[in-house]
Protein backbone atom coordinates (compact mmCIF):
# COMPACT_ATOMS: atom_id res chain seq x y z
CA UNK A 1 0.00 0.00 0.00
CA UNK A 2 1.78 3.34 -0.88
CA UNK A 3 0.07 5.08 1.40
CA UNK A 4 -0.10 5.73 5.15
CA UNK A 5 -0.40 8.80 8.01
CA UNK A 6 1.39 11.43 6.96
CA UNK A 7 4.73 11.94 9.83
CA UNK A 8 6.15 15.03 10.88
CA UNK A 9 9.69 13.35 9.15
CA UNK A 10 7.59 13.84 6.14
CA UNK A 11 7.84 17.76 6.26
CA UNK A 12 10.78 18.55 4.39
CA UNK A 13 9.57 16.21 1.14
CA UNK A 14 6.19 17.70 1.58
CA UNK A 15 7.39 21.32 1.40
CA UNK A 16 9.70 20.38 -1.61
CA UNK A 17 6.50 18.94 -3.25
CA UNK A 18 4.38 21.38 -2.42
CA UNK A 19 7.01 23.96 -3.99
CA UNK A 20 7.36 22.17 -7.30
CA UNK A 21 3.55 21.72 -7.89
CA UNK A 22 3.08 25.10 -7.35
CA UNK A 23 5.79 26.72 -9.38
CA UNK A 24 5.60 23.79 -12.53
CA UNK A 25 1.96 22.99 -12.35
CA UNK A 26 0.24 25.89 -10.88
CA UNK A 27 2.59 27.99 -12.94
CA UNK A 28 0.19 27.35 -15.85
CA UNK A 29 -2.62 29.32 -14.42
CA UNK A 30 -0.86 32.07 -11.85
CA UNK A 31 1.37 34.96 -12.86
CA UNK A 32 5.01 34.62 -11.42
CA UNK A 33 4.09 37.36 -8.68
CA UNK A 34 1.17 34.92 -7.43
CA UNK A 35 3.16 31.72 -7.51
CA UNK A 36 5.55 33.34 -5.32
CA UNK A 37 3.47 34.46 -3.11
CA UNK A 38 1.45 30.89 -2.34
CA UNK A 39 5.05 29.18 -2.58
CA UNK A 40 7.71 32.05 -1.13
CA UNK A 41 11.37 30.95 -2.22
CA UNK A 42 12.20 30.42 1.90
CA UNK A 43 9.08 28.58 3.12
CA UNK A 44 8.20 29.38 6.52
CA UNK A 45 8.80 26.33 8.77
CA UNK A 46 7.04 27.33 12.29
CA UNK A 47 4.35 28.07 10.45
CA UNK A 48 4.05 24.90 8.43
CA UNK A 49 4.77 22.79 11.79
CA UNK A 50 2.05 24.89 13.25
CA UNK A 51 -0.19 24.16 10.35
CA UNK A 52 0.31 20.44 9.81
CA UNK A 53 0.35 19.89 13.75
CA UNK A 54 -3.07 21.28 13.66
CA UNK A 55 -3.97 18.47 10.65
CA UNK A 56 -4.18 15.29 9.79
CA UNK A 57 -2.02 14.12 6.49
CA UNK A 58 -1.70 11.13 4.32
CA UNK A 59 0.69 10.66 1.79
CA UNK A 60 1.47 8.88 -1.57
CA UNK A 61 5.03 7.16 -1.74
CA UNK A 62 5.93 6.25 -4.93
CA UNK A 63 9.17 4.53 -4.85
CA UNK A 64 10.05 5.57 -1.13
CA UNK A 65 9.47 8.87 -2.55
CA UNK A 66 6.77 11.29 -1.56
CA UNK A 67 4.46 11.76 -4.48
CA UNK A 68 1.65 14.03 -3.27
CA UNK A 69 0.33 14.40 -0.05
CA UNK A 70 -3.55 15.66 1.39
CA UNK A 71 -4.17 17.10 4.82
CA UNK A 72 -7.84 17.79 7.14
CA UNK A 73 -7.71 20.52 9.38
CA UNK A 74 -11.41 20.69 10.27
CA UNK A 75 -14.08 18.26 9.63
CA UNK A 76 -14.70 17.56 6.26
CA UNK A 77 -12.30 20.38 5.16
CA UNK A 78 -9.71 19.50 3.13
CA UNK A 79 -6.55 21.99 3.43
CA UNK A 80 -3.48 20.95 1.66
CA UNK A 81 -3.63 18.67 -1.50
CA UNK A 82 -0.33 18.59 -4.01
CA UNK A 83 0.92 16.14 -6.81
CA UNK A 84 4.93 16.05 -6.98
CA UNK A 85 5.04 17.20 -10.92
CA UNK A 86 6.54 14.04 -11.49
CA UNK A 87 3.21 12.33 -10.83
CA UNK A 88 0.81 14.43 -12.42
CA UNK A 89 -2.44 12.61 -13.74
CA UNK A 90 -1.83 8.51 -12.76
CA UNK A 91 -4.55 9.01 -10.04
CA UNK A 92 -2.41 10.07 -6.90
CA UNK A 93 -4.57 12.98 -6.14
CA UNK A 94 -7.68 10.65 -6.40
CA UNK A 95 -6.47 7.58 -4.15
CA UNK A 96 -5.31 10.60 -1.70
CA UNK A 97 -8.93 11.94 -1.75
CA UNK A 98 -10.45 8.36 -1.58
CA UNK A 99 -8.86 7.95 1.97
CA UNK A 100 -9.31 10.61 2.97
CA UNK A 101 -12.94 10.45 2.48
CA UNK A 102 -13.02 7.21 3.89
CA UNK A 103 -11.25 8.21 6.88
CA UNK A 104 -14.06 11.44 7.19
CA UNK A 105 -16.82 8.25 6.60
CA UNK A 106 -16.18 6.12 9.71
CA UNK A 107 -15.83 9.67 11.60
CA UNK A 108 -19.64 10.22 10.33
CA UNK A 109 -18.54 13.57 8.32
CA UNK A 110 -20.05 13.19 4.93
CA UNK A 111 -19.62 16.98 3.38
CA UNK A 112 -16.49 17.79 2.08
CA UNK A 113 -15.11 21.17 1.46
CA UNK A 114 -12.13 22.98 0.10
CA UNK A 115 -11.08 26.07 -1.50
CA UNK A 116 -9.65 25.24 -4.80
CA UNK A 117 -7.13 26.80 -7.01
CA UNK A 118 -7.79 27.18 -10.48
CA UNK A 119 -5.32 24.30 -11.09
CA UNK A 120 -7.10 21.98 -8.72
CA UNK A 121 -10.98 22.88 -10.02
CA UNK A 122 -10.95 20.51 -12.39
CA UNK A 123 -9.69 17.49 -10.18
CA UNK A 124 -12.47 18.50 -7.60
CA UNK A 125 -15.27 19.24 -10.37
CA UNK A 126 -14.59 15.42 -11.55
CA UNK A 127 -14.96 14.02 -8.04
CA UNK A 128 -17.88 15.15 -7.76
CA UNK A 129 -17.35 18.75 -5.88
CA UNK A 130 -19.77 21.57 -7.25
CA UNK A 131 -18.91 25.43 -6.78
CA UNK A 132 -20.42 27.38 -3.76
CA UNK A 133 -18.59 30.78 -4.57
CA UNK A 134 -15.56 32.21 -5.69
CA UNK A 135 -13.55 34.49 -2.94
CA UNK A 136 -10.87 36.31 -2.47
CA UNK A 137 -8.18 36.20 -0.25
CA UNK A 138 -4.29 37.97 0.34
CA UNK A 139 -1.69 35.82 0.83
CA UNK A 140 1.78 37.49 1.43
CA UNK A 141 0.11 40.53 0.07
CA UNK A 142 -0.80 38.96 -3.10
CA UNK A 143 -4.58 39.08 -4.03
CA UNK A 144 -5.88 35.16 -5.08
CA UNK A 145 -8.92 34.53 -6.31
CA UNK A 146 -10.06 30.72 -4.74
CA UNK A 147 -13.23 28.58 -5.61
CA UNK A 148 -15.00 27.62 -2.30
CA UNK A 149 -16.18 23.83 -3.42
CA UNK A 150 -17.95 21.38 -1.80
CA UNK A 151 -19.32 17.17 -2.12
CA UNK A 152 -22.37 16.17 -0.61
CA UNK A 153 -23.71 12.79 0.02
CA UNK A 154 -25.89 11.65 -3.17
C1 LIG B 1 -4.71 19.29 -8.78
C2 LIG B 1 -3.79 18.10 -8.47
C3 LIG B 1 -3.73 17.86 -6.96
C4 LIG B 1 -4.34 16.85 -9.18
O1 LIG B 1 -3.48 15.74 -8.88
P1 LIG B 1 -3.36 14.45 -9.82
O2 LIG B 1 -2.75 13.34 -9.01
O3 LIG B 1 -2.65 14.80 -11.06
O4 LIG B 1 -4.89 14.11 -10.14
P2 LIG B 1 -5.48 12.70 -10.63
O5 LIG B 1 -4.47 11.98 -11.47
O6 LIG B 1 -6.04 11.94 -9.48
O7 LIG B 1 -6.66 13.23 -11.58
C5 LIG B 1 -7.93 12.59 -11.64
C6 LIG B 1 -8.77 13.29 -12.67
O8 LIG B 1 -8.97 14.67 -12.33
C7 LIG B 1 -9.03 15.48 -13.53
N1 LIG B 1 -7.88 16.37 -13.59
C8 LIG B 1 -6.76 16.36 -12.83
N2 LIG B 1 -5.94 17.38 -13.18
C9 LIG B 1 -6.55 18.04 -14.18
C10 LIG B 1 -6.21 19.17 -14.97
N3 LIG B 1 -5.06 19.84 -14.80
N4 LIG B 1 -7.07 19.56 -15.94
C11 LIG B 1 -8.22 18.91 -16.16
N5 LIG B 1 -8.61 17.83 -15.44
C12 LIG B 1 -7.78 17.40 -14.46
C13 LIG B 1 -8.99 14.48 -14.68
O9 LIG B 1 -10.33 14.08 -14.96
C14 LIG B 1 -8.20 13.33 -14.07
O10 LIG B 1 -8.44 12.09 -14.72
P3 LIG B 1 -7.60 11.70 -16.05
O11 LIG B 1 -6.14 11.96 -15.73
O12 LIG B 1 -7.92 10.25 -16.24
O13 LIG B 1 -8.12 12.60 -17.13
C15 LIG B 1 -2.36 18.37 -9.02
O14 LIG B 1 -2.45 18.73 -10.39
C16 LIG B 1 -1.56 19.45 -8.31
O15 LIG B 1 -0.81 19.18 -7.38
N6 LIG B 1 -1.67 20.72 -8.80
C17 LIG B 1 -0.87 21.85 -8.39
C18 LIG B 1 -1.13 22.31 -6.97
C19 LIG B 1 -2.57 22.67 -6.65
O16 LIG B 1 -3.19 23.50 -7.29
N7 LIG B 1 -3.06 22.01 -5.59
C20 LIG B 1 -4.37 22.22 -5.09
C21 LIG B 1 -4.44 23.38 -4.18
S1 LIG B 1 -6.15 23.72 -3.84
Amino acid sequence: MPMRKWRPQDLDASIETFRRSVHEIAAADYSPEELQAWAPEEADYSEWERRMDASQGWTFEINGKLGGFITTDAPGHIDLLYVHPDYQRMGVASALLELLVADAGVRGIHNLHTEASRTARPFFEQAGFRLVRTQNVTRNGVAFEQFVMERKPH
